[in-house]
């Protein structure tokens, strides 16, 4: 186990585990199997490479033959490690080349297909590490939605998101221009203007200083909505803004469950939930966007609580959620109760106990209490997200008798 103080939300970059420019993808795998790795399926295991002999001896660019992923045809019978190996090493990736960029007018070399975001990650100053993200996760696809992370693009007429825009060879990328951070601070205003933002994470809160956001400047907030008055706007009919005030999405939580609430006055229809309940991991689609425009919000099926969903509270939608628009049942009441301190939450890494499957878990405990779970977004085998036992299932390690 290790322990550590004060965990924030991840921050840019982080959890990336990429090849170092240069590097060729799966290039560390191959080399396992060339090294005398055994293959499944194999009968016995054939000789590995004579010491001192390796990946250089073996390599087709030493002329060994062709380079390629290695289909085996289960029907057929198995070749042994040294039959496979005559025909060159097996590549467990794909070759990818690299391409060069250039970001704020230094040259870097970034794999082909990565983003301009991936660039300015792995090539960049801090400064340029530190562009903001809202609807960007890294154990996410890009979802391309909030414009938060625009840059110039030399030749472009528009502005880029630096999350989805995929670097090509000989690109000039600009990210700190008047235009930029204009439109940064236009978007976390707006944003800010009409949802809560109170409880986003802390490079949020940051970002907002930074780029000098100021969301009264729309006037004072109109009026919050009733329950359910939002889900039964008719789909796409405006009323005209009374000049006064500025809209927001104020409403009241809705608490309809024991695990996690919603509290859609901190939504910013980043859509980050609903891929994360998608096909970004969970695979469930108990919810989506409904609604139009100013009144698109997230739904379940025909505003169906969620007990009467096809929720199964894994809560992946929590963990991916940038404003604190979905919160655990623990963290809401800590809240409420003005009893939440995150100044003094440690996070502590261990494994689940409830299957075989060994998920990392982050246990943040406040006040000697587990108040949520989490997993690392760069673990291997969770991509960041969890089922509902390794989520919420802590409740008996807390009711042990102290002894
Ligand atoms: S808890 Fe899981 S299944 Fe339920 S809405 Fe969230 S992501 Fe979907
Ligand atoms: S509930 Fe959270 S994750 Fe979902 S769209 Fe709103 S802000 Fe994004
Ligand atoms: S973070 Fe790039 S569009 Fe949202």
């Amino acid at each position: 186990m290790t322990t550590t103080s004060g965990k924030g939300p991840a921050g840019p970059g982080g959890g990336s585990q990429a090849p170092a420019a240069g590097d060729v993808d799966g290039a560390a795998e191959a080399d396992a199997v060339v090294n005398g790795a055994a293959a499944p399926g194999s009968e016995t295991p054939g000789p590995g490479p004579a010491a001192g002999e390796g990946v250089t001896a073996l390599h087709p660019a030493n002329g060994a033959g062709a380079v390629g992923v290695t289909v085996a045809d289960p029907a057929g019978s198995a070749p042994g490690p040294a039959e496979r190996l005559a025909g060159g090493p097996v590549m467990l990736g794909q070759i990818r080349r690299t391409i060069s960029v250039t970001l704020d007018g230094t040259e870097a070399r970034v794999l082909e297909g990565s983003t301009i975001l991936e660039a300015l990650h792995r090539e960049g100053t801090p400064q340029q590490a530190d562009t903001p993200t809202l609807c960007w996760a890294p154990n996410m696809d890009p979802i391309n939605a909030c414009r938060v992370c625009v840059v110039e693009v030399e030749g472009a007429r528009t502005l880029a998101p630096s999350c989805a825009r995929t670097c090509e060879d000989g690109m000039q990328v600009r990210t700190d221009t008047d235009k930029v951070r204009h439109s940064r601070r236009m978007v976390l205003e707006l944003l800010a203007s009409s949802a809560d933002m109170s409880e986003a994470s802390g490079d949020v809160q940051r970002w907002m200083g930074e780029y000098g956001v100021d969301p009264e400047r729309y006037g004072p907030p109109a009026p919050p909505t009733v329950d359910g008055e939002r889900e039964r706007r008719h789909a796409g009919h405006h009323s005209a803004p009374d000049g006064r005030t500025r809209a927001t999405v104020e409403q009241p939580v809705k608490v309809d469950n024991d695990l996690y609430v919603r509290d859609y006055s901190r939504c910013i229809m980043c859509y980050k939930c609903v891929n994360a309940c998608g096909t970004d991991a969970q695979f469930t689609f108990a919810i989506a966007a409904a609604g139009r425009g100013f009144d698109a919000r997230i739904a379940t099926e025909y505003d169906v609580e969620l007990p009467d969903s096809a929720c199964v509270y894994c809560g992946n939608c929590i963990g991916v959620c940038p404003t604190g628009a979905l919160k655990s049942v623990s963290e809401y009441d800590k809240r409420e109760a003005g009893n939440w301190r995150p100044e003094e939450e440690t996070v502590t890494t261990t494994v689940c106990s409830f299957c075989g499957v060994g998920c990392n878990l982050e246990l943040h405990v406040q006040q000697g209490e587990i108040v949520n779970v989490t997993s690392p977004s760069d673990h291997s085998v969770t991509h960041g997200h969890l089922c509902i036992k390794g989520r919420f299932g802590f409740q008996h390690v807390q009711n042990l008798p102290q002894g």
